[in-house]
C-alpha cells in the first residue's frame, strides 16, 4: 500500500514533501481578462496546507483559447506579477505549484470571447 507521507522525486529532479496533490479544479474566480484575484490566491493558500503539490485550474494560453468566464489566464506577460503571487502563496505552505495550461479550441463560444 502507498505511504502518502513519503517524499516523491519527480523526473525533473523536483522533490515533493509527500504524495498528496490537489487535482486541477476550476473556480471561475479570475477577473474578466483572466487576472487572478486576491480571493483566488487566498483560496489556493488555504488549500495548499499539508500537500506535496497543487495543480491550478485550467489557465488559457491564448486570449482566444479562453473556455469560460472567470478562467485564469497565462496569455500575456501582464499576468506574471499576480501569477508570481499565486505561486508564492502555494509555496508558502511547502507545496510545489503546478500550472495547468489549456486552450479551449473550437469548444469555446462567442459569448465567452465577447463576440469574437
Ligand atoms: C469544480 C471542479 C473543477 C474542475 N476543474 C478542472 C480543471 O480545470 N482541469 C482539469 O483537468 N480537471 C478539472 N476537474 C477534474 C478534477 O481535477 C478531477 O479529475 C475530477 O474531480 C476527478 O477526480 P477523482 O478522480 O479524484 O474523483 C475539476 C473538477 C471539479 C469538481
Amino acid at each position: 500500500m502507498a505511504v502518502y507521507s513519503e517524499k516523491l522525486r519527480l523526473r525533473s529532479g523536483v522533490t515533493l514533501k509527500n504524495r498528496l496533490m490537489m487535482s486541477p479544479m476550476t473556480t471561475r474566480q479570475s477577473f474578466f481578462d483572466g487576472q487572478i484575484t486576491r480571493d483566488e490566491i487566498a483560496y489556493y493558500r488555504e488549500r495548499s496546507q499539508g500537500l506535496g503539490a497543487v495543480i491550478t485550474g485550467a489557465a488559457n494560453v491564448q486570449a482566444g483559447g479562453k473556455g469560460w468566464p472567470g478562467e485564469l489566464s497565462v496569455a500575456s506577460d501582464d499576468m506574471l506579477p499576480r501569477l508570481h503571487d499565486l505561486a508564492s502563496a502555494i509555496q508558502s505552505q511547502g507545496a510545489k505549484a503546478i500550472l495547468q495550461i489549456f486552450h479551449a479550441g473550437r469548444m469555446t463560444s462567442r459569448a465567452t470571447l465577447s463576440g469574437e
